[in-house]
């Protein structure tokens, strides 16, 4: 007689498309592209074991746009080191496309789609000449020089700053190098972007723009930011960190 009982990987398998779906009815968007189960991050100090987050559940879905907002030290950024893999989590698992990503390989092909605009957005620019920086992706995303050089140009035409496409990186102003390191990530083309204190240096122009295009772009987006202002007007899913756990908010209200 067969088993009434479902296979072991059959059953998890299904639990976890019932949790998609669920999921999904509550968004109300697509597909998860990337997500964060049972996480803890915690770092080691010299007093001993130091958990930032514990319990992380947590998705960015097909065309979400997720603001988190939390005060200074409460994980923000290492939320989004643990996602794209660049500090491992302390437990828990890391899926893309609903499948766990487990080796530096697998983060790689992550990094590939989910584009982290670091806070720090010197430090993403690697070249002496802007152009050359933004195509430096799509070129090594396999694309030829020309195709590369189009998505580049196209990048900061989205961005407003074709004009910088000449100009020397290490003369650019605090907001020039945040937009041309977004540009660097734009032109990769992701499915999520993933934001990091990304209205630090801008002027209130830059600002507003740099709101006018990620409110217009279809790219799923997770923004961390301590500029609530901001985060208001480029959101519709709102979370902040409190004691170590992220919380849903109803609304942006919530964030105070
Ligand atoms: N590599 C690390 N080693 C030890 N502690 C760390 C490390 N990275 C971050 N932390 C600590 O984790 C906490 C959260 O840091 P961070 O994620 O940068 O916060 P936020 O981005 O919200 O300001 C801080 O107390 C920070 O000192
Ligand atoms: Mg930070």
């Amino acid at each position: 007689m067969r088993s009434r009982k479902p296979k072991r990987g059959t059953c998890r398998a299904f639990q976890r498309l019932l949790t998609v779906v669920r999921q999904q009815k509550r968004t109300g968007f697509g597909m998860r592209v990337v997500a964060i189960e049972n996480g803890t991050i915690a770092f080691a100090t010299e007093n001993g074991i130091r958990t930032v987050i514990k319990d992380i559940d947590f998705s960015i879905h097909e065309g979400e746009k997720i603001a988190l907002y939390a005060p200074n030290g409460s994980g923000k950024t290492s939320l989004l080191r643990a996602m794209t893999g660049l500090n491992p989590l302390t437990c828990g698992r890391v899926l893309f496309h609903e499948t766990a990503v487990c080796s530096e390989k697998d983060f790689a092909r992550l990094r590939r789609s989910v584009g982290y605009v670091i806070q720090e957005a010197a430090d993403q620019i690697f070249f002496p000449r802007v152009l050359e920086d933004t195509v430096f992706g799509p070129l090594n995303l396999g694309l030829s020089p020309e195709d590369a050089e189009k998505r580049a140009l196209q990048a900061l035409a989205t961005l407003g700053i074709d004009s910088l496409a000449n100009r020397e990186t290490h003369h650019l102003s605090g907001g020039e190098l945040r937009l041309v390191a977004l540009a660097g990530i734009l032109a990769m083309e992701p499915e999520v972007l993933l934001l990091d204190e990304p209205t630090n240096a801008l002027d209130a122009a830059s600002t507003k723009r740099l709101t006018d295009i990620l409110r217009k772009l279809p790219t799923a987006q997770l923004t961390v930011s301590h500029d609530s202002a901001f985060l208001r007007n480029v959101a519709e899913t709102f979370y902040t960190i409190r004691d170590g756990n992220i919380v849903h908010l109803p609304d942006f209200q919530a964030f105070a």
